[in-house]
């Protein structure tokens, strides 16, 4: 039933993960079992826990034939690898399985629709592959590939719409019981769309609709979509290909994008108000959202981008993490994110100072370490104001990660040119932050090789992982004017 090369997965990564020092992993963010891990995948509840799957090859740091990984949690904070999932041991997958999703059938069966690849070089792609849907079918640690894949093809595509670009499936169950899933599309205008599927009971679907095109707005190829409502409105996340900068948005290449806005149910459309980012740091891409017991939309994501995933590995045996998962919420129009409640569990030894001047350096007693939730309040001390502040972590002498705030320019910078890079790449990425009721507020929440900046209590977020060495970990505050600091930290523990 299982087949030789997902045993040979399962027995590699069994001794590979032994491998690597525990003091080498994040604590409280998902890191790959072995080798390499990108986009999360499969992100459901089922059985009582919460499954995480995850684009994976066991056998070294670096993106090859693609696997399924496969990790659970109960809390979002301590997570327990299990055994590789899938392995590319089909016809219809012989060359990977990319990315899905994943649903609870009624007989309590867990289903994974995931996109299967088989390569088709070109001269002008050498790594284009044929890209169709296919089913497994499991109790949380086998599955089984249903023996009717693919269940959608080339056939099941707009006229025009490119086979080599169609993946990533997203789906879920209506209140009726019938499924529903989004594809990722390339359409005859080269650009991404996400196509709207339907099935009675998950192994038969058909093409119902365009939900949404790009039309040449947002990069090129859309990958990785997901769709649900929220606070009213219905949200698109999609990761596109290939974006140019749009203001403060969308620096990324490979980025993030939100949309918000509206769903005609029975035209199958989504209908757009408003853009954004995800994220306004370096390293995110490819978020998938589930929704928790307690009704809570909660989203993860590679916290990584694919242009710098081979820069920062010197050091390390293993590639790859996940952010945090974030809770989700609109507000004023926009799509607010704030590290799981759960996380405050995990807090100890808090340290906190209020109203500190800050005027030049700073430092302050018991305000350090790699795995910390680090609260702050930023004002000026006098109408004089200030020109810029910045908050200093992973630091040592040779290192340090930095995000400043230039009030001036209503501008927040994240920076790691001080994080061990020996390349000519950007280091760094600015977003437009304004204060609130003059009080700029940050949240940093760091685990030893990635700091996630909430700002102003989540209307945006800043990723970004630095993988220098743990022992650079002290904090410093620097303010060019004078400005007063409340600081909240605490160690995180699990
Ligand atoms: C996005 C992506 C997906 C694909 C997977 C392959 O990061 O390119 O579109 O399914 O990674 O690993």
């Amino acid at each position: 039933m299982i087949s030789q090369t997902l045993i040979e997965a399962r027995r590699y990564e069994e001794i590979a993960e032994k491998l690597v020092p525990a003091n080498e992993r994040p604590i409280f963010h998902l890191s790959t079992r072995a080798g390499w891990m990108n986009d999360p995948n499969g992100f459901s509840r089922y059985r009582g826990e919460y499954h995480l799957f995850y684009q994976y090859y066991p056998y070294e740091p670096h993106w090859n034939t693609m696997h399924w990984g496969h990790a659970v949690t109960k809390d979002f904070i301590r997570w327990s690898y299990l055994p590789a999932a899938l392995a590319p041991d089909t016809p219809p997958d012989q060359d990977g399985c990319f990315s899905g999703n994943a649903v609870t059938m009624p007989d309590g069966k867990q289903l994974l629709m995931y996109t299967g690849v088989v390569k088709a070089p070109s001269p002008e792609d050498p790594g284009r592959t044929t890209q169709t849907q296919c089913i497994a079918i499991g109790d949380g640690i086998d599955y089984v590939k249903y023996e009717g894949n693919p269940v959608l093809t080339e056939h099941d595509i707009p006229q025009g719409a490119s086979r080599y670009d169609f993946r990533d499936p997203k789906l879920w169950r209506e209140d009726d019981g019938t499924y529903r899933c989004i594809i990722s599309s390339r359409a005859a205008d080269k650009n991404g769309q996400v196509l709207l599927y339907d099935s009675p009971d998950g192994l038969h679907w058909k093409f119902r609709s365009v939900l949404v095109a790009n039309d040449g707005r947002f990069g090129t190829m859309w990958e990785c979509p997901d769709f649900f409502e929220l606070d009213g409105k219905w949200v698109l996340l999609t990761s596109p290909m290939d974006m140019l900068p749009k203001g403060f948005e969308y620096h990324n290449g490979n980025g993030s994008l939100c949309l918000i806005g509206s769903y005609d149910r029975s035209a199958g459309r989504f209908t757009e108000e408003k853009d954004q980012a995800i994220d306004y740091g370096i390293d995110f891409y490819a978020a998938q959202t589930l929704l928790s017991e307690d009704g809570r939309r909660i989203m993860i994501a590679w916290m990584q981008n694919w242009d710098t995933c081979d820069l920062h590995m010197q050091k390390l045996s293993w590639c790859g993490q996940m952010t945090l998962p974030r809770e989700l919420s609109i507000r004023n129009g926009r799509l607010y994110q704030w590290p799981v409640r759960e996380l405050e569990a995990a807090r100890t030894d808090e340290v906190s100072f209020e109203n500190i001047l800050v005027e030049g350096r700073k430092k302050l007693d018991g305000i350090e370490g790699r795995q910390v939730d680090l609260e702050l309040e930023i004002r000026p001390a006098d109408g004089a104001g200030y020109r810029r502040f910045s908050v200093r972590f992973a630091e040592n002498e040779i290192y340090h990660t930095k995000v400043s705030y230039r009030p001036m320019e209503d501008t927040l910078k994240i920076d790691r040119k001080f994080s061990g890079s020996r390349r000519a790449v950007i280091h760094q990425r600015r977003a437009k932050v304004r204060p609130v009721d003059g009080v700029l507020y940050l949240r940093l929440v760091i685990d030893r090789y990635s700091v996630e900046v909430f700002v102003n209590h989540g209307e945006k977020v800043m990723t970004a992982t630095y993988y220098t060495d743990t022992d650079a970990e002290d904090i410093s505050f620097h303010a060019d004017g004078r400005v007063l600091l409340t600081v909240r930290k605490w160690a995180l523990r699990v």
